[in-house]
């Protein structure tokens, strides 16, 4: 087997996502492996990590054992390395991406890819038109517990889908007392914050991929908490929604609700649920598990008692999935995909237009909220 090394930049490299699931859990791994392998070859990362502050920036790569910059341009300018990867904060997105398009490098892209659609079409354009090649991150469609799900749809557990369900989030202290467990750049418009944003790229891809084309959605946006505390104790003023709730409607004629939170506390199997019910059956996947259930297993409900209580754990009739995997880690997929993609041509579906997709998505419900309507999903052209 051939070894052959493949340079890779990762900017924001000392970011929470890129240092602790792209880095510790996906090429370092891969890289400490011996690489992937692909067909005769390994495909060894050769990893240079991009930041703003020096000390930092070396700290991690130290960690790693890769080299470093705060010189994105150089990087760039370097033929060494075919690869750039950004997941810097969300703001800087695009002006990378169009800088490293431009420099020939290949890119993949944390979510959300571009600010907007029409941003989003110019970058996948010059993408093609520069001949690189282009991957997008949707790393929660490997989930163990979605995952599961996904088996089910597509082995025809349910029969015909009438409905789903997804249920995400949990409680983000504001910083008065105990201190926020989100960067402060997460509730700033101008910063590229938003739960829309952040969190509905995600939904998009999961849904889509597990149930079929979206064709419209209706989204009402709230700002549970309208002023918080940074990261240096300073107040400011929340401008972005932190509570989303979306009614979706699929090609299919199934209906979907979403309800997104970051100001809600948990009562429910996990921080994300997606509950799917079929004229067959029904299956609900949080994080790591899942539940189905048929007709078979549920009780024949009649009414409501409104004297006493009837005492029944609707829990009960569900049973768990029992697979213990392996499941690999979800940002680890995404990778290997992308580098057989790169350097062998393999066909990857998340691509850049796949990432825009997920943009389309965002885009929409909040255009939904603006102006109060539906809005449809059209595959863009
Ligand atoms: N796939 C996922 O599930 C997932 C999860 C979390 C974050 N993300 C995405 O990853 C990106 C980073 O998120 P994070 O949670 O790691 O954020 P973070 O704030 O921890 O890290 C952001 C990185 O960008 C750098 N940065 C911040 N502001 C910058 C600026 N103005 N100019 C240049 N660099 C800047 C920071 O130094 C840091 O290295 C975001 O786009 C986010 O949407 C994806």
């Amino acid at each position: 087997m051939a070894t052959r090394t493949i340079g890779i930049i990762l900017n924001g490299a000392t970011g929470r996502i890129c240092s602790t699931q792209h880095l510790a859990n996906a090429l370092v791994p891969i890289r400490d492996e011996g690489g992937l392998a692909v067909g005769a070859d390994r495909i060894v990362p050769r990893l240079k990590l991009v930041g703003r502050d020096a000390a930092r920036t070396e700290a991690v790569a130290k960690k790693f054992n890769a080299e470093w910059t705060t010189d994105l341009a150089q990087a760039l300018a370097d033929p060494d390395y075919a690869i750039f990867f950004d997941a810097a904060a969300t703001s800087q997105r695009l002006a990378s991406l169009v800088q490293a398009i431009a420099a020939g490098k290949h890119i993949y892209s944390e979510k959300p890819v571009a600010p907007s659609v029409v941003h989003g079409l110019a970058l996948l354009g010059s993408a093609q038109s520069h001949g690189v090649k282009h991957g997008a991150v949707e790393d929660k469609l490997y989930l163990p517990g979605l995952q599961k799900l996904y088996r089910l749809a597509q082995s025809d557990f349910f029969g015909r889908v009438v409905g789903f369900r997804i249920e995400f989030g949990w409680w983000i202290f504001d910083g008065t007392e105990v201190p926020g467990q989100r960067p402060s750049w997460n509730y700033k418009r101008k910063e590229g914050g938003g739960l829309i944003l952040d969190m509905y790229p995600h939904w998009r891809y999961v849904i889509e991929n597990t149930l079929g084309t979206i064709r419209r959605v209706a989204t009402l946006l709230s700002t549970a908490t309208p002023e918080r505390v940074d990261e240096r104790g300073q107040r400011y003023t929340v401008d972005v929604e932190d509570t989303a709730s979306t009614l979706v409607e699929m090609q299919s004629g199934a209906v979907g609700t979403i309800l997104s939170s970051w100001a809600t506390r948990v009562r429910r199997d996990d921080l994300l649920t997606f509950q799917i019910d079929g004229t067959k059956g029904s299956a609900i996947a949080g994080l790591h598990k899942c539940w189905t259930t048929t007709n078979a297993q549920i009780p024949r409900t009649a009414h409501f008692s409104i004297t006493t209580d009837a005492n029944i754990d609707y829990r009960s009739h569900w049973t768990e999935i029992q697979d213990a995997g392996p499941f690999k880690n979800p940002y680890r997929v995404g990778w290997e995909d992308y580098l057989r993609h790169v350097v062998a041509d393999a066909p990857l579906k998340a691509d850049l237009a796949a990432g825009l997709r997920d943009v389309q998505f965002a885009e929409a419900c909040y255009a939904s909220m603006k102006d109060g309507k539906w809005v449809s999903l059209e595959p863009h052209s």
